[in-house]
């Protein structure tokens, strides 16, 4: 499933990560890459261990920890650190699928990326082009959203980043491995999550029907659950 994320970051936190990457040095997009991502990739991105990277991340890292829709939407069990991307003069990256397992440079820690994301740091109003087009079985979705705003998709679809033909296109991306691996089951526990939600709102936290719900949220997670 698709999920949009609105506000992920103030316009403060957007500005203050801005001014953090901005004034980083970037290097050939092509360095997280897997062999035939590199070839479709024309970007730049910050180096996984660039200071002002890790600063901003903290930020992303920290905003997407209070989040309750991202929270209930991915149901993280490990999240990549943020990295950052740039494009502009008809930069792009050609249609891929995500790398399935992430490995930490010099390390042995590994995530499987369930999720992807993609958080917004430019106003759309800003540049031309740079819609993330994400393909599933209902289609091409084409996603150009608000700064601060973040996309949340199976890392498992083909998708693409069509040419900034003007101005700047930067977003910070990651992947996320998810408590609960299979979409369809990570997509019914969040339809449950929100409609217990809309009952606590109308009828109270302890109205029986909202106490049997939840009780039913918590032993379908118990079943599926990948901790
Ligand atoms: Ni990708």
């Amino acid at each position: 499933m698709m999920i949009q994320v609105p506000e992920v970051l103030t316009r403060e936190q957007v500005a203050e990560v801005r001014r953090l990457i901005l004034a980083a040095d970037w290097v050939d997009g092509n360095v997280t890459s897997g062999a035939q991502a590199a070839l479709a990739k024309r970007n730049r991105q910050l180096p996984e261990d660039s200071p002002a990277g890790k600063r901003a991340g903290e930020i992303v890292l920290d905003a997407l920890g209070r989040n309750a829709l991202f929270m209930a939407a991915a149901l993280p069990a490990k999240v990549w650190p943020p990295l950052f991307n740039r494009y502009e003069g008809g930069e792009q990256f050609r249609m891929h699928v995500d790398n399935a397992v992430r490995l930490k440079r010099g390390g042995t820690e590994r995530l499987r990326s369930d999720l992807s994301a993609t958080l917004f740091l430019s106003d759309p109003e800003t540049y031309e082009g740079g819609e993330l087009t994400i393909e599933d079985s209902y289609g091409a979705h084409a996603v150009k959203l608000a700064a601060g705003d973040l996309i949340l998709y199976p890392a498992s679809s083909l998708h693409h980043v069509t040419p900034v033909t003007s101005g700047e296109r930067l977003a910070s991306f990651f992947w996320i491995q998810s408590m609960i691996r299979d979409d369809a089951q990570r997509r019914v526990l969040f339809d449950l999550d929100a409609a217990v939600q809309r009952l606590v709102a109308e009828l109270g936290q302890g109205h029986a029907a909202v106490v049997a719900l939840t009780g039913t949220y918590h032993n379908l997670l118990r079943m599926w659950v990948d901790v």
